[in-house]
């Protein structure tokens, strides 16, 4: 096989193998339409004949489409190398789950690993065959509107999570996965999404590589650079990153692609005065592919005969993208699993619906209830659905071929679980993001007052998070603000259901809810996955894969900061004095219809030598009288280390389910390996002395227990 990829090589021309090495738009490939699109010429600065010659083509699918694309293709190439197609199947292809940030909220990786697999099925009849996640950026920052995408603030959680994504996407041998946003994409300064990552190697280790790490691990078949520069550096010809890192140190060998326009991007970064100089920095820092713009296909032949690159370096890239092909199976079979007939009938097919359904329900969390939820279906009679998402799909920036009318919003799914109740809607107030506006609140505070159980739809519309689209301010609006407060004081009985891509600051208003229902972007099946949990068919189990912070001051705020000196809240303290340092709900925060308690951990000896291992473990309960699930969560701190260490890590959790009264005793094994960091001597290494252990059921914890790491 190798042989052929090579004989083949022999035969490309240096501009067929350029192409190979260049990705652009399937709406300037398509047949007919490039005449009509104003598009190739001017965004790419190529001639029409130059945009047919690529070697892989974004955000295009359908298995019609691809079909009539790929003839086209065949059809122009000499070569008869088919086109690949990526594309950002990110949370379901046409069956819509949660948002990735919702995801990391369920602490399930079979699940979110069965999420994967079904978006994996659909875009694969859909002609798609690589997809660009996951995206496994950490983020510490909620004005970044693409907290969305990630699974969160924590690298272990993280780490868990990409891999389970990985394996999901690519358990068929059918698709690849392109792991991204290399590196540190979410630590854009002041949350604003594109902006500058400056950052030491050690937080970069210890916090930010391990989850791009975990997925390549797992086999991830392509990486993406990030658009930002990592201190000083744009990735896409970052050197140290993408050559050093990425290859040398751990190994990758396959396909390093550029995000879109990020080459030319350099250009405008300041960082490379010429088109000709962006090529240079990217092909020496080994970024194999080209996306949506064209600095390899016109500037690399000048490069190579001013002796700057080898057309060895180029051969490289085009054998590693020739080698996914010929992985894949397209060598053999251009249209590969394309199918029409089947996309129809697999895409939003009952099984799929019930997997988007489970991970709707197991990502939601509860973040208040003062005997508002469950609402007993046998009693309610009169059921009050307000608000500006009240009956809406919520689906999430990217939901890829997803429509509105695949879901149901809350109102009809709740109006289809009981037909013998009164269902009645009334939207309250405008959607939009700074709406003061408040018409027909009156109308919702009547509907309110005649109704047994109120449940108010707030929050963020699909696109108010995503990229692009970060906020300085977090709040509700004030015209959703308006309609809670009043609502509630015309019914106490109402639950709010909040909708959104990142955590917002609700300390304004927490105090007039009586019920908090945190519902994320769920999907096409979020209205049924909500009205099972409001009515308790199904109990929350969901925990915060991200800290909801007090206040936009606060940001950055997350559990794992390091430790300071200065700890207390007093004056000459790390403190504030106008609000606490704790945020409104912390990392792995979430409430049941039931309650746990959790003994204080027993671990099985006071030292651990290095290399070997010890068991630390609690008896959880359910102390309620409903079954349910919950996270238990290991954290462990080095007390005294080389590098000041951060005041807790979480380092396994396991979920568990417990019948009322039920008790399971619940054991972690703490090994070497979870007490490993970037230490002083520029080594992943534990190093001997004290830790504190703790077990919890969110990152508040109580009641360490303390080992010593000996020699
Ligand atoms: C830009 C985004 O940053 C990236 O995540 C995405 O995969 C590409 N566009 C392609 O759509």
């Amino acid at each position: 096989m190798i042989m052929k990829l090579e004989n083949l090589l022999a035969k490309m021309t240096l501009e067929q193998k350029l192409a190979q090495i260049s990705q652009c738009n399937a709406v300037y490939l398509h047949v007919g339409a490039s005449d009509d699109v104003t598009g190739p010429e001017q965004e790419l600065s190529l001639k029409k004949e130059e945009v047919v010659a690529v070697g892989s083509t974004l955000n295009y699918s359908g298995a019609k489409e691809m079909i009539s694309i790929q003839k086209e293709h065949l059809h122009n190439d000499p070569n008869q190398i088919p086109l690949l197609f990526m594309m950002d199947v990110i949370h379901g292809y046409r069956t819509v789950y949660p948002i990735p940030l919702a995801l990391g909220a369920s602490f399930d990786t079979a699940l979110v690993e069965e999420c994967c697999e079904m978006a994996s099925e659909e875009m694969v009849l859909g002609g798609v065959h690589v997809t660009f996640a996951p995206m496994v950026d950490l983020v510490r920052d909620p004005r970044w509107g693409r907290c969305m995408e990630t699974t969160g603030e924590d690298t272990y959680l993280n780490c868990e999570m990409a891999r389970a994504m990985v394996r999901g996407f690519q358990k068929s041998g059918k698709a690849a996965a392109c792991v991204k946003h290399f590196a540190a994409y979410g630590q854009a300064e002041a949350g604003r999404d594109y902006n500058t990552t400056d950052i030491s190697e050690r937080t970069l280790r210890d916090f930010y590589l391990p989850a791009y790490q975990a997925a390549i691990d797992e086999g991830a078949e392509m990486v993406m650079t990030s658009f930002n520069i990592l201190n000083g550096i744009p990735s896409s010809g970052n050197k140290w990153l993408v050559k050093e890192l990425l290859r040398d140190e751990w190994g990758f060998d396959k396909i390093v692609i550029s995000d879109y326009n990020a080459f030319r991007e350099m250009h405008i970064h300041g960082y490379c005065a010429t088109e000709k100089d962006c090529a240079e920095k990217a092909i020496q820092a080994t970024t194999d592919i080209e996306m949506m713009s064209a600095c390899y296909l016109q500037q690399i032949p000048t490069l190579i005969a001013e002796g700057k690159v080898s057309e060895k370096q180029i051969d490289e890239a085009v054998l590693r993208v020739l080698r996914l092909k010929e992985k894949l199976g397209l060598l053999d079979n251009p249209y590969l699993y394309a199918d029409e007939e089947q996309e129809m009938s697999v895409c939003l097919c009952e099984k799929h619906r019930e997997i988007a359904r489970r991970a709707a329900e197991k990502s939601a969390v509860l973040l208040k209830n003062e005997n508002v939820l469950p609402f007993d279906k046998n009693k309610a009679k009169r059921i009050a659905v307000i608000g500006p998402f009240a009956d809406k799909t919520m689906l999430g920036q990217w939901h890829c071929h997803g429509r509105e009318e695949d879901g149901l919003g809350v109102f009809s799914a709740v109006k289809r679980m009981l037909p013998n109740a009164e269902v009645f809607f009334a939207q309250g107030c405008d959607e939009k993001i700074n709406a003061t506006d408040c018409e027909p609140i009156s109308e919702a505070v009547e509907l309110a007052k005649k109704c047994d159980d109120v449940i108010l739809c707030v929050g963020e519309d699909t696109y108010m998070s995503g990229e692009g689209m970060s906020r300085a301010e977090l709040r509700l609006s004030k015209a959703q603000q308006t309609l809670i407060r009043e609502v509630v004081k015309a019914n106490q009985n109402t639950v709010v259901v909040l909708f959104c891509g990142r955590p917002l600051v609700l300390t304004d208003i927490i105090d007039d809810i009586p019920a908090l229902v945190l519902a994320w972007q769920p999907g096409t099946e979020g209205g049924n996955a909500l009205a099972n949990l409001l009515f308790g068919n199904v109990n929350f189990s969901g925990k915060l894969s991200m800290t909801f912070p007090r206040s936009e001051g606060q940001i950055p705020i997350y559990y794992n900061s390091y430790r300071t000196g200065r700890p207390f809240e007093a004056p000459y303290g790390s403190w504030y004095q106008d609000m606490p340092n704790a945020p409104l709900y912390p990392f792995g925060y979430g409430l049941s219809y039931t309650s746990f308690a959790i003994s204080k951990p027993e671990i099985s000896a006071d030292t651990m030598k290095i290399g070997e291992s010890l068991t630390v473990s609690v008896d959880v309960r359910n102390t309620g009288d409903r079954s349910g699930e919950t996270v238990v969560q290991l954290y462990i701190c080095d007390d005294y280390a080389s590098l000041v260490r951060p005041v807790k890590e979480l380092k396994a959790y396991q979920k568990i389910g417990l019948k009322p009264n039920e008790s399971k005793k619940v054991s972690f094994e703490i090994t070497e390996e979870m007490l490993k960091f970037w230490t002083a001597n520029g080594k992943f290494e534990a190093e001997i002395g004290s830790f504190t252990v703790w077990i919890s059921d969110s990152s508040n914890v109580k009641d360490g227990v303390k080992f010593s790491l000996i020699n």
